[in-house]
C-alpha cells in the first residue's frame, strides 16, 4: 500500500464536483462523424469508445480501409475532450493479419500521430467465449484508455475492490495503516475479469455486442465525476447513458442504427426503480441550446490555480444570490455551480 494510501489521502487527479438537480442525455440517430464534428472544442469529459471490430460481424463491420475511417474521428477527439477528459476505446489485437485493421492499429496511429496520452492498456478477462481448436481460445478484449494532457482526472476510491477477507484483517492488525484506508479496497488493476453478457443475460435489449454495464460503470466513475459529459458516438445498445444516468453524469450517445431508440427504453425500463438524479432524455436536439454544454466549453480548461479559486468563489456568491445570467433549463444554478467547482 503507498503513502495515500496508508494516510487515506485523495489523489490530486480526482475533482471536486456538485451534484447535478437533473441530468441531461442527448441521443442522436446519426453518424459518428456528423455528431462529433458538431460538438464544441474542449467540451466532454469522458469518449466511450466501442467501434466497429472490421471482422465482418455485420453490415455495420465492414471496411475498404479500417484505418482511414478511423483516423477521421480519432483526429477530432483531442480537440473535444476537455483538458482532463479521457477516451476509452475497445478492441482486439488478434485479428491484425486477417482483416488489416484493429486496435492496435489504432494505437499505432495514435502513437506517430496524435497527442492523446496512453495511460493503460485494460485487458478485460472473461471466461466465457468460443471454442477454438486451430488455435488458443480468446477470453480477453483490450480498452485503451488514453487522455487528452498530464491532467486527466483519475478517481480511483470510486472503483476500488474490497481486500479479500484474510488480507483484510491483516491489514487491520498492521498499525502503520489507517483503518479507513483497508475499508476503502484495492486498486482493481489493469486487469480486469468480468464476465461478458450471455445471449439470456438480465442486462441484454438485443443488441449483438452489448457491454456489460459493470465494464461501462468502472470507466465512467472512475474517469469522469458527476455532472461532467461523456459521449459515446458507437452507442449500440445505449449502455453509456443508462450507466450515466445511474451515476448522475449527463451524456451524449449516437449510432447509425435506429434500434439505438428501443434498446434505450429497454435500458430505461431496467433502471426506473433505483434512480439517484432526475434525468431528461432529448431526442436529437441542438446541442449549442443546452446550458451545461456551453458552460463546460467555456470553462473547462482555466489552467491557473488563481483563476479557478476566483471562479469558485463567483460561483459561490453567485450560487447564493440565485442569479445566474445568460443560461436557461430547469437547473442552471447547480450546474453553474457544478461546472465551476470542477476547475479547482
Ligand atoms: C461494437 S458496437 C457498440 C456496442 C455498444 N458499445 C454496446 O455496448 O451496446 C458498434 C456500433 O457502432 C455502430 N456504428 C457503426 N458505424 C457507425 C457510424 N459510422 N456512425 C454511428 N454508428 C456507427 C453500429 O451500428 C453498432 O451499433
Amino acid at each position: 500500500m503507498n503513502r495515500l494510501g496508508r494516510e487515506a489521502l485523495k489523489h490530486s487527479s480526482t475533482k471536486a464536483w456538485n451534484m447535478p438537480e437533473t441530468t441531461y442525455h442527448a441521443v442522436f440517430v446519426r453518424d459518428a462523424l456528423e455528431v462529433i464534428r458538431s460538438l464544441p472544442d474542449h467540451s466532454i469529459q469522458l469518449i466511450i469508445c466501442d467501434p466497429p471490430y472490421n471482422l465482418e460481424l455485420a453490415e455495420w463491420d465492414k471496411f475498404p480501409n479500417y484505418l482511414e475511417w478511423a483516423k477521421l474521428w480519432l483526429n477530432e477527439v483531442p480537440r473535444i475532450l476537455s483538458e482532463s477528459g479521457s477516451i476509452a476505446i475497445f478492441g482486439g489485437l488478434q485479428y491484425q493479419e486477417e482483416k488489416g485493421g484493429d486496435l492496435l492499429e489504432l494505437m499505432h496511429y495514435l502513437r506517430h500521430h496524435s497527442t492523446l496520452r496512453l495511460v493503460n492498456l485494460i485487458i478485460w478477462h472473461y471466461k466465457n467465449g468460443m471454442s477454438a481448436h486451430r488455435f488458443f481460445a480468446n477470453r480477453h478484449e483490450e480498452i485503451a484508455w488514453y487522455a487528452n494532457t498530464k491532467n486527466y482526472v483519475f478517481d480511483l476510491d470510486a472503483v476500488r475492490t474490497p481486500f479479500d477477507e484474510a488480507t483484510k484483517a491483516a491489514y487491520l492488525r498492521d498499525k502503520r495503516l489507517r483503518p479507513e484506508s483497508v475499508e476503502k479496497g484495492k486498486n482493481p488493476t489493469n486487469v480486469w475479469e468480468i464476465g461478458r453478457l450471455n445471449g439470456n443475460a438480465v442486462e441484454r435489449v438485443g443488441h449483438p455486442t452489448q457491454k456489460p454495464v459493470e465494464v461501462i460503470r468502472r470507466l465512467i466513475r472512475a474517469l469522469s465525476y458527476p455532472n461532467s459529459i461523456v459521449l459515446d458516438f458507437f452507442a449500440g445498445s445505449g449502455v453509456t447513458t443508462r450507466v450515466c444516468v445511474e451515476e448522475c453524469r449527463h451524456s451524449i450517445i449516437a449510432d447509425q442504427n435506429s434500434s439505438l431508440l428501443t434498446y434505450l427504453d429497454a435500458q430505461m425500463v431496467q433502471i426506473r426503480d433505483s434512480l439517484l438524479c432526475p434525468y431528461e432524455i432529448l431526442h436529437s436536439p441542438e446541442l449549442n441550446l443546452l446550458p451545461h454544454w456551453h458552460l463546460s466549453n467555456n470553462q473547462s480548461d482555466v489552467s491557473s490555480k488563481q483563476d479557478a479559486i476566483s471562479a469558485r468563489i463567483t460561483a459561490k456568491i453567485t450560487k447564493t444570490e440565485g442569479d445566474i445570467s445568460g443560461s436557461g433549463g430547469p437547473s442552471k444554478t447547480g450546474e453553474m455551480a457544478g461546472q465551476l467547482s470542477l476547475l479547482v
